[in-house]
C-alpha cells in the first residue's frame, strides 16, 4: 500500500536570535538576514545543497552566481585562488566592510552551484551589525543573493521579504538597512578593476584606490560578464514608466515617485517622495521602499518615476530605475 505523505509548508520564524539562525545556517537551512544595502538570503556557502535551496526559494536561474558574504578578511584566501591581485586587498582596505562587491579568480573549495559554473566567485564583507554577528555566529562564509523572487524589487525590511518567498526557515530582524541599493560589484585582476553593476561606491570613488580597466579583466570567451545582469530587474508586477518632466496631469489611477518635493502633484493617486530637496543618499535609501508601497496600493494600475541625474550615486540610482522600467518602455 502507498502512503501520500502531505508536503506541508515550511514554518518560517521571524525574530532576532541571532544564535538560532546561524544554527539554521550551519544545519544547511535559508536564513533572511538585513545587511547595509538590501535584506539578504543566507545559506552556508560551502554547502552545494544549502545553496540549492536559495535558487529554489527565489526561483532563481541558475545561471545566476551568487555573491559569498565573509566577516573576516582572511577568509579571502579559502574562497580566491592564488595569486591573489595585490588589488582585491587595496579595495578591502578602502571599502570594506561596506557595500562592494569583489569578483576573483576562485578556489576549487568554493562549489559550481554558488558561482554558477563560472571560475570566478563574488566575495563581500557586510557592515551591517546584524549581518556581522550573523556570520560570525555561523562560522561560515555565507552566500546570499538579495532576499526577493527572482526579477522583482530588492526587500529592504522584513515584510518586503515575507511578502514575496516562503521557503525560509528563519527571517532575522535587526538595524534598519540604510543604503537601500546593493553594493557595487566589481571584476578584479592584476590590471585593474571593472565595474559590473553601480552602487553607492561610485566610479570615482574606486579611481582613487585602483586603475579602471575598459573591459572585464576576468572575462572568459564566451562567458557572461555579469550573467545576473540583465536588462529587466528590480521591477513591481505593475508597469512603471519614467516620468516625462512635461507632464502636468497623470492617467488615472497613476501612483508617483518623485525625489524633491518641488512640485504639486494633485492627479496623482498616490505620491512617494523619496527625499525632499533630492539628496542622492536618501534617494536611493528610499527607492525599493517607494516600489514596494505602490506595488502593494491597490489603488493603483500603473507607476510613473522621476529620472535622477546621472552622475556619482546617480548612476546606480537610475540602473536601478532603467531596469524597472525596462519592460514598459
Ligand atoms: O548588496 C548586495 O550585493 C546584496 C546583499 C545581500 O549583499 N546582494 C545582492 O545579490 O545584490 P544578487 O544576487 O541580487 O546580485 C549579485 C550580482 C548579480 O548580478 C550576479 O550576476 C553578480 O552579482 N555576480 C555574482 N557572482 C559573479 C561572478 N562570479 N561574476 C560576475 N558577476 C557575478
Ligand atoms: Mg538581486
Amino acid at each position: 500500500m502507498l502512503f501520500c505523505k502531505k508536503v506541508k509548508p515550511k514554518k518560517m520564524i521571524i525574530g532576532e536570535n541571532i544564535k538560532q539562525a546561524a544554527l539554521i545556517i550551519r544545519e544547511g537551512g535559508l536564513v533572511a538576514f538585513p545587511t547595509e544595502t538590501v535584506y539578504g538570503l543566507g545559506a552556508n556557502a560551502l554547502n552545494p545543497m544549502a545553496v540549492a535551496k536559495i535558487f529554489e526559494a527565489k526561483q532563481r536561474p541558475s545561471f545566476d552566481p551568487l555573491i559569498v558574504h565573509i566577516h573576516h578578511f582572511d577568509e579571502i584566501y579559502a574562497l580566491f585562488s592564488s595569486p591573489i591581485s595585490h588589488w582585491v586587498q587595496k579595495l578591502a582596505e578602502a571599502f570594506w566592510p561596506g557595500p562592494l562587491t569583489i569578483v576573483h579568480k576562485k578556489s576549487t573549495s568554493v562549489p559550481h552551484i554558488v558561482t554558477s559554473g563560472l571560475e570566478t566567485v563574488a566575495v563581500r564583507m557586510p557592515s551591517h551589525p546584524t549581518a556581522i554577528a550573523l556570520l560570525k555566529a555561523s562560522e561560515c562564509a555565507i552566500a546570499a543573493p538579495s532576499a526577493n523572487r527572482f526579477g522583482q524589487i530588492s526587500p529592504t525590511e522584513a515584510s518586503h521579504v515575507t511578502k514575496q518567498l516562503q521557503d525560509i526557515d528563519y527571517v532575522l530582524l535587526g538595524e534598519k538597512v540604510t543604503l537601500g541599493i546593493e553594493s557595487t560589484v566589481v571584476s578584479v585582476a592584476d590590471e585593474g578593476c571593472f565595474i559590473l553593476r553601480p552602487g553607492v561606491i561610485t566610479a570615482e570613488d574606486l579611481e582613487k584606490v585602483v586603475p579602471l580597466c575598459s573591459h572585464n579583466p576576468n572575462e572568459t570567451i564566451g562567458s557572461l560578464s555579469s550573467p545576473g545582469l540583465l536588462h529587466s530587474h528590480y521591477a513591481p508586477t505593475k508597469p512603471m514608466y519614467l516620468l516625462d518632466n512635461t507632464m502636468d496631469i497623470l492617467p488615472p489611477h497613476s501612483g508617483i515617485i518623485v525625489h524633491t518635493n518641488k512640485k504639486n502633484w494633485n492627479t496623482a493617486q498616490a505620491l512617494f517622495i523619496t527625499s525632499q530637496n533630492g539628496d542622492k543618499k536618501e534617494i536611493a535609501s528610499n527607492l525599493f521602499a517607494a516600489f514596494h508601497t505602490m506595488e502593494d496600493n491597490k489603488a493603483i494600475q500603473q507607476i510613473f518615476i522621476e529620472p535622477v541625474e546621472e552622475n556619482g550615486i546617480g548612476i546606480a540610482i537610475m540602473d536601478r530605475i532603467k531596469k524597472a522600467v525596462f519592460k514598459y518602455k
